[in-house]
Parts: structure tokens; C-alpha cells; sequence
């Protein structure tokens, strides 16, 4: 099969031709037909961390259901059926030690970590949702404890029943923000309380996120620098309880803090060196975890990090892959994906196109110079890069 093959050594990667991976117990081949682009494949194609000579890039996917391993044979679980249209996520080249990359012509995964794609969704929309929406999940459910419909958390809101909790999300239009904002909608469904939500993003994006399914209260752009006043505002002066800061790089941390209730908690999804702040100060300390944790192996990030893989946190991951396959039969979807920019080519252009527009922090996007500015070269605002692999 074609592959994108990085070699750490050159930091550079390309299509290779490489075996097709064979399923291990539990596994299914999946013939991969659409690629979303992640800003982690960037980072660790840039400065790898991979301790091998090569190794397949790539996080997201959706595609076929193709193989599986003879121990599914007699499962009736759907998504071992061959030709059942499935997503989800791999490691990539993200790691010191070697997992699987979603970057090729197939891919293998755990059966149990698919979610089956319902007829109305294309699967260049579908691989966008596997991996930012879990990472968001983790935080709001076994993380912060909220009420879920697929997650038994068992801890209840700590504030007063008629209280209106607020909820903040620092950067509404990344992906994380857009499974966030659907997320919060659903932790107040299944905990019946009301949740006030805050978010940030450029102007032209609040009437996108004032609608359904995201549906914010209130919105305020992130460049006006009164915008953590503003939302103490909005809290009549009481502070959010929960905030999700999606970018989490330089300011926006102790902004974020700055936001919160005296008891609130926050999460960041970078971590202090990648993201470039500081919270040693910081009254409230926030709370951090890798999206990997869901796959169930320990990662290896080098340098003496190395993230457990809790036994739980796979079975979260099980619970919400089911609770998206949920929807599959009454053809909808349980989580709106991501609004897609489909790029042109294939495997060969990722590096050039997709990693071009994803290189340095988040935040410093907008100012980069790209030089012909057509549709694809644009900065990214509210939308995943996705690939169509023929
Ligand atoms: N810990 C984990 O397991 C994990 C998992 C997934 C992602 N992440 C990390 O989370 C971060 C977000 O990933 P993503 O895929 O959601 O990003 P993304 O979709 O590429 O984010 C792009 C959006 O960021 C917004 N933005 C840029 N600078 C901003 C700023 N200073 N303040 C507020 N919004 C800003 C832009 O909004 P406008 O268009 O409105 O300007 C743009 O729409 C990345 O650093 C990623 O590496 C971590």
C-alpha cells in the first residue's frame, strides 16, 4: 500500500510503498478513504519524537471495514462487518514507541474504538470528529465529572441546584471548541441543569456559533482585550465554573484563570513547554491529559515522559465511540463534524499543503504570509483540513 513515511532522522517524510498492516486480535483492516489533518501531526513531523527509522504519520480516518482478525469471525458487533463504513483515530508517528498511522491506504484498529458512520455523513466529514471529540470528552466528563448521557461519572454538580453554571470556551471555532460547545449541550441534557455557555472566537464566526447545534449565550471576540472582564460580566460578577481553553498557549491561560469562580476548574490541552506558559503561579492549577490515554497503551513522549494508560480511560473511549455509533440507525449524527476544507491531492501534498498552514503555535497562524492566498492556502478559521485518498 502508498503510505506517508516519516524518517525521523531527516525530519523529513514521504510516500512510500510499505506491507499492508495485518489485524492483531480484536482488529480490523479498515481501507482508509479520507484523512483529517490534526495541528499534532505537524508537530512531531517537525520535531520528531519517533525512535524508529520510519514511521506512518497520521491520527484521524474514516474507511471501509475491509479484513479482521479470525477471533471477530462470529461477532455480530457491526463494525467488524466487512464493507461497514467506520472512523477513528491511531496514534500516528506521535509517540517514542511505534503505534499505527492513519496516513495510508489502510490502516488497523481496535474494532472496539470505531464508531460506525451513519448514511448521511461523507467520510471526509467523518474523520474529523474521532479524535478532537474524544480529547474534548475526556475533559468534560471523567475530567471535570459532568453528567453525560453515555458516562456514569458519579459526581455530582458541586453548586447549588437552581445555580445556572457557566462554562467557558476559549477558542469556540477550533475543532475542540466546536465538539465542546455540542458536548456542554449534552452534559445539560443528562445532568438537567441549565449551563450558561461563554465562548471566544473572531466576530465573523459568532452567527456560525450562535446556531444550533452550538448555541452559545454569549460570545466575544478574543482580540478586543476586555473580552476576560466581559465574561466575568456575563457571570453578573460569580466567575465560570468550568473553562476549556482550546488553545492554551502564552496569555491565554492566565486569561483564562482570570475568568474563573473561586472553586472553577479549567483544562488546557497543550502542555506548558508546547503551549508557552506558566501556571506555577497560579491559584488554580489546571487540568491536562493526552487524547492517547483512550487507546489504552502507555505513551512515551521521550525525555523521561511517559503517560500511563488507564484501563478507564479506554473504556471511556469504548462508551463514547458506541454512543456515536448510537446514532447510525435513524441515519443521524450524534456530534455535528467539524465544517471541512477539502484539500486537493492526496497523501503527497499533506507535508507541503496541510503541514504549511499548521506550522508554529495556533495563535501565530493568522500572521503568516501566504503567498497567493487561494482557497487552500488560506489561514485555517473554523474549518479541518481533510484528504480524499484514492
Ligand atoms: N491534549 C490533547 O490530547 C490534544 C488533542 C487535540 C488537540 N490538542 C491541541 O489543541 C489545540 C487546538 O487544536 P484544534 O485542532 O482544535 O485547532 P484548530 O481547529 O486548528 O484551531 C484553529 C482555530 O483557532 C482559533 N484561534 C487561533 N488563535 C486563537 C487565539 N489566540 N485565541 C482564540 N482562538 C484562536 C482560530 O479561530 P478564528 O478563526 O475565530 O480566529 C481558528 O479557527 C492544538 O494546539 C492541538 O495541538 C491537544
Amino acid at each position: 500500500m502508498q503510505a506517508l513515511v516519516l524518517t525521523p532522522a531527516t525530519r523529513s517524510a514521504s510516500v512510500q510503498e510499505i506491507p499492508i498492516p495485518t489485524p492483531g486480535p480484536g482488529e480490523v483492516l479498515i481501507r482508509v478513504r479520507a484523512v483529517a489533518i490534526n495541528p499534532v501531526d505537524q508537530i512531531y513531523f517537525a520535531e520528531p519524537i519517533a525512535a524508529q527509522a520510519q514511521r506512518v504519520l497520521g491520527v484521524d480516518f474514516a474507511g471501509e471495514v475491509v479484513g479482521r482478525h479470525a477471533d471477530l469471525k462470529n461477532s455480530s458487533d457491526k463494525r467488524v462487518k466487512i464493507g461497514e463504513r467506520v472512523a477513528g483515530f491511531v496514534q500516528g508517528a506521535n509517540s517514542v514507541n511505534d503505534r499505527p498511522g492513519a496516513f495510508a491506504q489502510y490502516v488497523v484498529s481496535p474494532h472496539d474504538l470505531l464508531w460506525t458512520i451513519p448514511s448521511t455523513l461523507l467520510y471526509e466529514q467523518a474523520s474529523t470528529v474521532s479524535m478532537c471529540a474524544l480529547t474534548v470528552a475526556q475533559a468534560l466528563f471523567p475530567r471535570f465529572g459532568l453528567p453525560s448521557p453515555f458516562w456514569n461519572s458519579q459526581v455530582p454538580i458541586p453548586h447549588d441546584e437552581d445555580e445556572t453554571i457557566n462554562m467557558l470556551i476559549y477558542g469556540s471555532s477550533s475543532s475542540l471548541g466546536f465538539y465542546g460547545a455540542q458536548l456542554v449541550h449534552l452534559a445539560a441534557q443528562a445532568s438537567g441543569r441549565r449551563i450558561r455557555l461563554i465562548g471566544t472566537a473572531s466576530s465573523r464566526k459568532h452567527a456560525l456559533l450562535s446556531a444550533e447545534p452550538y448555541g452559545y449565550d454569549v460570545l466575544l471576540d478574543y482580540r478586543d482585550p476586555e473580552w476576560p472582564a466581559k465574561v466575568r460580566d456575563a457571570t453578573g460578577g460569580v466567575g465560570v465554573h468550568y473553562a476549556l481553553d482550546t488553545i492554551s498557549e502564552r496569555d491565554t491561560v492566565g486569561k483564562v484563570h482570570s475568568t474563573l469562580y473561586k472553586h472553577g476548574k479549567y483544562h488546557v490541552f497543550r502542555s506548558p513547554s508546547g503551549g508557552q506558559y506558566n501556571t506555577s503561579d497560579a491559584a488554580i492549577q489546571p487540568a491536562y491529559g493526552t487524547v492517547w490515554e483512550g487507546l489504552g497503551h502507555v505513551i512515551d513522549y521521550g525525555d523521561g515522559h511517559v503517560f500511563s494508560a488507564p484501563p478507564e480511560s479506554r473504556e471511556f473511549a469504548i462508551k463514547f465511540y458506541e454512543f456515536l455509533s448510537s446514532a447510525v440507525d435513524g441515519g443521524k449524527v450524534a456530534l455535528e463534524p467539524n465544517p471541512v476544507r477539502k484539500m486537493p491531492g492526496g497523501l503527497e501534498r499533506i507535508v507541503p499543503d496541510a503541514f504549511a498552514l499548521l506550522s508554529g503555535l495556533v495563535s501565530d497562524r493568522r500572521d503568516k504570509d501566504r503567498q497567493g492566498q487561494d482557497d487552500h492556502s488560506r489561514p485555517i478559521s473554523g474549518e479541518k483540513l481533510v484528504y480524499s485518498i484514492d
